[in-house]
């Protein structure tokens, strides 16, 4: 074939064209000046999310998730904070170094957020129906009438009952796990290309944790989108995850397919957080807890930030930084998506 011959072929490049990841976080660092000092909440983190694929990411309460995520969406509280390093890559192009009328219009419409607090994220004086027309009406020029079918149909897409008579009832209305199809309903509305998920169901009793995440995932799925689900929860995400990232300390220190991280942590950071999920099979049984709190983010401490609480820790974990690096079979075959930043990732996972 002739080169001719051969681009003949290719259609023009768009835009979405795009051959990479749909979202590439590089080597992104955040950071807080407060009194105490410079806060350093991000460290580096590196993660790509797929069109159609669920990754998760896990860690403690002060550990990154959420200020990670809030630089994605481009809603960091700056100053105090700042991003002294990194890209964040949407289909290929680094939105932090792009027009700020560009950025927009790819964090209002093809990014959208969803957090854990419904009650307060919906304003209590309007009706449900008038918030989800109103992305219909503002962003798609859309008449009231027609923004008012539009809703009733995706109040119907979350499975609202009873949606056509809902529609003007106020939030305070509506259970928690209903306003939180709500809050789904809105982040669906524009048909974003990636949904970023901050602990959506932290605040609903179990059961209802569970449909809210079963209809998260079903949704996804239909509209092939990408979806980062940020939790601390590892036993809410392990169904729907197809990937897992867990953070320390603004780091993260280790990536795994979700069933592998569960059979085989190669990191002890990710070995006590699992340690500490209650199981049905082992009832009865005192739950293990990691020791220790995680580093005042203005002291990290030097070499592996989880060393001071590390079981396994020694001396090089006090002086070098582990990097987050591939993981291996004992033979050396490689162990696709995996990655540790453990000094002693073979032990951890070979045993
Ligand atoms: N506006 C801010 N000013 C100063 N520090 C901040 C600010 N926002 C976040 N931080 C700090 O950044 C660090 C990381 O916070 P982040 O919210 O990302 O944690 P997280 O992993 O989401 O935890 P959680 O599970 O509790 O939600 C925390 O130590 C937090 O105090
Ligand atoms: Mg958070």
């Amino acid at each position: 074939m002739t080169t001719m011959e051969k681009t003949a072929n290719v259609p023009a490049p768009r835009d979405d064209d795009h051959q990479g990841p749909l979202l590439e976080v590089r080597d992104l660092h955040v950071e807080f000046h407060t009194r105490e000092g410079v806060a350093k909440a991000v460290n580096g983190v590196n993660y790509t999310v797929d069109a159609g694929e669920t990754l998760a990411v896990l860690g403690e309460s002060g550990s990154g998730k959420s200020v990670t995520a809030q630089a994605i969406m481009g809603i960091l509280d700056m100053p105090p904070g700042r991003i002294p390093q990194g890209e964040i890559l949407f289909r290929g192009k680094d939105m932090l170094a792009m027009p700020e009328e560009e950025r927009r219009k790819i964090r209002g419409r093809k990014v959208a957020m969803i957090f854990q607090d419904a009650l307060s994220s919906l304003n209590p004086v309007l009706t449900v129906g008038y918030q989800l027309g109103e992305m219909f009406r503002v962003h798609l020029g859309m008449s009231k009438k027609d923004a008012r079918l539009k809703s009733i149909e995706l109040m119907d897409r979350v499975r609202i009952p009873a949606a056509k008579e809902r529609v003007d009832d106020y939030p305070h209305q509506f259970s928690g796990g209903m306003r939180q199809r709500i809050m789904i309903a809105m982040a669906l509305a524009l048909e974003p290309d990636l949904i970023i998920a901050d602990e959506p169901t932290t605040a609903l009793d179990v059961t209802v944790q569970a449909q809210v995440m079963d209809l998260l995932a079903e949704l996804q799925r239909e509209y092939n989108m990408g979806l980062i689900l940020i939790t601390h929860d590892l036993g809410v995400v392990a169904d729907v995850a197809d990937k897992i990232a867990v953070m320390y300390a603004g780091r993260i220190v280790e990536t795994a397919p979700v069933h592998e991280l569960y059979s085989r942590p190669s990191h002890p950071y990710t070995r006590g957080l699992l340690d500490s999920i209650p199981r049905l099979d082992q009832k009865g049984q005192e739950l293990y807890a990691i020791k220790g709190l995680p580093p005042n983010l203005t002291r990290i401490p030097p070499g592996c930030a989880f060393n001071p609480r590390c079981p396994k820790a020694e001396d090089i974990c006090r002086t070098d930084i582990p990097l987050l690096h591939p993981v291996t079979e004992r033979d050396g075959t490689d162990l696709p998506g995996r990655g540790s930043a453990c000094h002693f990732w073979k032990e951890t996972i070979h045993g």
